[in-house]
């Protein structure tokens, strides 16, 4: 039996901050409102739904993940943001057309008083939004150290306990890591000298770390996934994670990938594309956002099929990725996968899929679950790279060296082990070979 972890109770309220105050971030608020309320499901949510097994299987013991861990409680969850735009939060759910009117108008008082912080914005990094609620410090120094300010007066205005920040805003444009990123002190310079290659998302999570609060990533721009992030996260002992929710035409690839691999069915080709017609759509349609979701689309496949060591089943693999933004789909997304595998004897076979799927109704889960689980591991003492949650994310970070695992059900036992070793029981490794030991 492991050593039980000493876990602080979650006691007192946990706010919530989200930079960008759109789709996916109202959506889960609005959701977890009525979740509270008793007037919706929390669908798709592992901390909510989802039960864990302890021990042997035959001792049937399956407890709710809620009622194993302790996880601050929905009533105790308190929510705050930034946006470009200064619409509240029932006027930004009521534009993004996802939840319809009435579910909202009984959220509607609540919703309403939550209203969004000026940002900090550069339209080198977004190029298709403009936005007027936005902050004019002189440095990006000075930016971090407003968002700092905005960070402790809600705390204190809302008495609450702890804080996580979760990155819900618009895809930036693609950066590569450069010098300034390597390191915490080049880093600072960087960020008081305004130099270009220092993008909001970081300013936000180096904000978000300073001030002792854990840090997730939802978008795949760099942001928390940069040396100079991880270092400071380490030193100062708060827990990131990221990068790119885990959602729509890629937890169908992550579902499927593996199922094939699993029984060595070779794969020639494999191109997605996806109509989509939300703000995140508008956004994707610049070429330079579009880059950086594509990074973290292709890289999915490559890890879960191991080419290198199954040259002859996937070395020659096409794989493309399409994101067309098409107004009237809204946030109703459809999506379309063919896929060009072969067989036995290298005969050819296809599979097509067409998932019409809603991506804030998937996302959402997502957003709840991980705001949960990374304010459990900040008051289980874990800090720096949370890879354990992996299981949410299209891009995984991991160490510096390390490949990410993005196999969905891989990515499942290791959530379940983390939780398990935290709580002292022991981890599952699926033999199973005691069983029939004991039998003889
Ligand atoms: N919906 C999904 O399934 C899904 C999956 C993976 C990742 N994502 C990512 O999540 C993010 C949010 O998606 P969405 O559909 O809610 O988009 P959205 O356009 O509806 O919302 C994004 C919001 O961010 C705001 N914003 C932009 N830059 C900002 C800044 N610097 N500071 C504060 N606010 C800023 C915008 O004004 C907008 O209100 C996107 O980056 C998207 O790529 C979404």
């Amino acid at each position: 039996m492991n050593l039980k972890k000493n876990i602080q109770k979650a006691n007192g309220k946990l706010g919530i901050l989200i930079p960008g105050l759109g789709a996916v971030s109202t959506t889960f608020i609005a959701g977890t409102l009525a979740a509270r309320k008793g007037i919706g499901q929390p669908i798709g949510s592992i901390t909510q739904m989802g039960r864990i097994r302890l021990g042997k299987r035959t001792e049937n013991r399956n407890p709710a993940i809620r009622d194993f861990v302790p996880l601050a409680s929905l009533n105790d969850l308190v929510f705050g943001g930034w946006d470009i735009t200064p619409d509240n939060a029932w006027e930004a759910a009521t534009n993004a057309g996802v939840l319809d009117t009435e579910l909202l108008a009984r959220l509607k008082d609540e919703l309403e008083s939550i209203q969004p912080m000026k940002a900090v914005f550069d339209h080198s990094f977004v190029k298709n939004l403009d936005g007027e609620h936005v902050k004019h410090e002189k440095t990006k120094m000075d930016s971090a150290k407003a968002l700092m300010l905005d960070i402790e007066q809600f705390k204190q205005k809302n008495g609450c306990d702890r804080l996580v920040m979760v990155w819900c805003a618009s895809t930036e444009v693609y950066v590569e890591q450069q010098e300034i990123h390597q390191d915490l002190e080049k880093f600072e310079n960087a960020l008081r000298d305004n130099h270009p290659a220092i993008a909001p998302s970081m300013i936000y999570a180096y904000a978000a770390i300073q001030s002792g609060i854990p840090f997730i990533n939802g978008a795949p721009n760099l942001s928390c996934d940069i040396p100079a992030i991880v270092e400071l996260a380490n030193k100062l002992e708060v827990p990131i994670a990221g990068k790119d929710f885990k959602t729509g035409q890629t937890l169908m690839k992550t579902i499927l990938g593996p199922g094939l691999k699993s029984r060595l069915i070779g794969i020639d080709g494999w191109f997605s594309t996806n109509i989509l017609g939300n703000r995140d759509g508008k956004v994707l349609d610049d070429a330079d956002s579009f880059k950086t979701k594509e990074v973290s689309k292709l890289s999915v496949l490559e890890s879960i099929l191991e080419a290198e060591l199954y040259p002859e089943l996937y070395k020659e693999m096409y794989h493309k990725v399409r994101i067309n933004y098409y107004p009237p789909k809204g946030d109703d997304k459809e999506s379309w996968d063919n896929i060009d595998i072969f067989g036995w004897l290298g005969y050819k076979m296809q599979i097509k899929v067409n998932f019409l799927c809603k991506d804030s109704i998937l996302a959402a889960p997502v957003v709840l679950d991980l705001v949960l689980f990374i304010d459990l591991a900040h008051r289980a003492q874990m800090k720096g790279i949370q890879e354990w949650l992996s299981f949410y994310f299209k891009s995984p970070q991991t160490l510096q060296g390390l490949p990410p695992i993005h196999d969905i059900f891989q990515q499942k036992i290791k959530l379940e082990n983390t939780l398990r070793h935290l709580m002292g029981e022991k981890l599952i490794n699926h033999l199973g070979l005691d069983y029939y030991e004991e039998e003889q």
